[in-house]
């Protein structure tokens, strides 16, 4: 992926405005980045959403996210453990992330699994689920739905039927976080979902890595004409990102504001519109394939950039910066008076 331009067309958190206080009344060094998510205190509130695992690399990436994750105080996921629950795949390309002492870490399940796709596939049930996260001493579960890149993929799960129920029976006996991989929830979606004991969302919406995009990519050097097609149609599909989080921060659970976050100011902005934390995904990508030292400093950058974004709108706290004011522009303000 690392290379090839799979990002959205518009940068949605652009049309995210914080006004600029000249007269901030506070000093940088108060600032406190500090929040509670799922019961779990943050230093700063940044999630490195799921991204990896079940192939030998896998381990070494992981443990940048998870060494860093710990150092700078902040939250991550692994990518799905499908394979590592249901095939025994690398189980080690996860497992790394229990040796560190991440503050909130979310094991991950794609939701085309928890339901058969076919006769004989295999299911994730509760017993894959207590596995995934035990491999990963994982505190949350986060659930992906991903069906854009299940239709980009030539081999992709097409089954989609009773996924909504298995969520809310695994919700019944797991901490439940359910996540998109690029393309929004929207509310209705998402009152579905809280009204079957889901305890988080994260909106990951259109803006940031399009999966119609990497999907596209794969679908042209296997030479599947069709599903090249749709990645390029569908390349930009989905609910702008920031939309996603205004649409679902009334519902009053914790939202996780993702897709297309690459910089401090976008988390500030992210907290501006209510959300508990930002997440981020493909703008870590790089550093993480890197190394340990590229990690934490993209992070601690992160977190910098968030602290100039508070002081210049006078918020000592996270708390004050969800009161600051902004103005909505572009497409985002477009979808919001639909
Ligand atoms: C390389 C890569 C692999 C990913 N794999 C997963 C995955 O296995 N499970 C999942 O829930 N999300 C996965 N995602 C989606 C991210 O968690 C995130 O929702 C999405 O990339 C949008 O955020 P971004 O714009 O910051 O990249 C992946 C993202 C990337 C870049």
């Amino acid at each position: 992926m690392l290379g090839r331009d799979v990002e959205g067309r518009y940068r949605y958190w652009n049309d995210v405005q914080l006004i600029h206080r000249a007269l901030p009344e506070i000093d940088f060094s108060e600032i406190d980045t500090s929040v509670s998510l799922l019961d779990h205190r943050l230093a700063a509130p940044i999630v490195i959403t799921g991204m990896t695992g079940g192939f030998p690399d896998a381990a070494k990436i992981n443990d940048n996210l998870a060494r860093a994750a710990t150092e700078v105080g902040v939250a991550m996921g692994v990518g799905s453990e499908r394979a590592a629950v249901l095939k025994g795949q690398y189980p080690e390309s996860y497992s790394v992330v229990a040796q560190h002492a991440v503050p909130l870490k979310f094991a991950n399940i794609g939701a085309p699994q928890i339901i058969p796709q076919g006769p004989g596939e295999p299911v994730v049930g509760a017993d894959e689920v207590r596995a995934a996260m035990a491999l990963i001493h994982a505190d949350v579960l986060a659930i992906h739905l991903n069906f854009l890149q299940e239709m980009v993929q030539p081999e992709g799960d097409r089954r989609a039927r009773g996924c909504l129920e298995r969520i809310g029976a695994l919700a019944s006996e797991f901490p439940v976080l359910v996540k998109e991989t690029g393309a929004g929830i929207s509310r209705s979606v998402a009152e579905d979902l809280r009204d079957r004991k889901v305890r988080a969302f994260d909106v990951s919406g259109t803006g940031g890595t399009s999966f119609a995009a990497v999907e596209h990519y794969r679908a042209v050097d296997q030479g599947a004409e069709r599903e090249a097609r749709v990645g390029k149609t569908f390349w930009d599909w989905g609910i702008p990102s920031p939309v996603s989080v205004l649409e679902l921060v009334p519902l009053g659970l914790p939202v996780v504001a993702s897709g297309g976050i690459r910089n401090g100011l976008d988390v500030a902005r992210a907290i501006a519109l209510g959300a508990t934390a930002a997440g981020i995904a493909g703008g870590v990508l790089r550093a993480a394939s890197t190394g340990y030292e590229e990690t934490r400093r993209e992070l601690e950058l992160l977190v910098y950039e968030l602290k100039v974004a508070m002081f210049l709108t006078g918020s000592g706290t996270l708390e004050e910066l969800r009161q600051a004011p902004y103005v909505l522009t572009g497409e985002s303000r477009q979808w919001l008076h639909r």
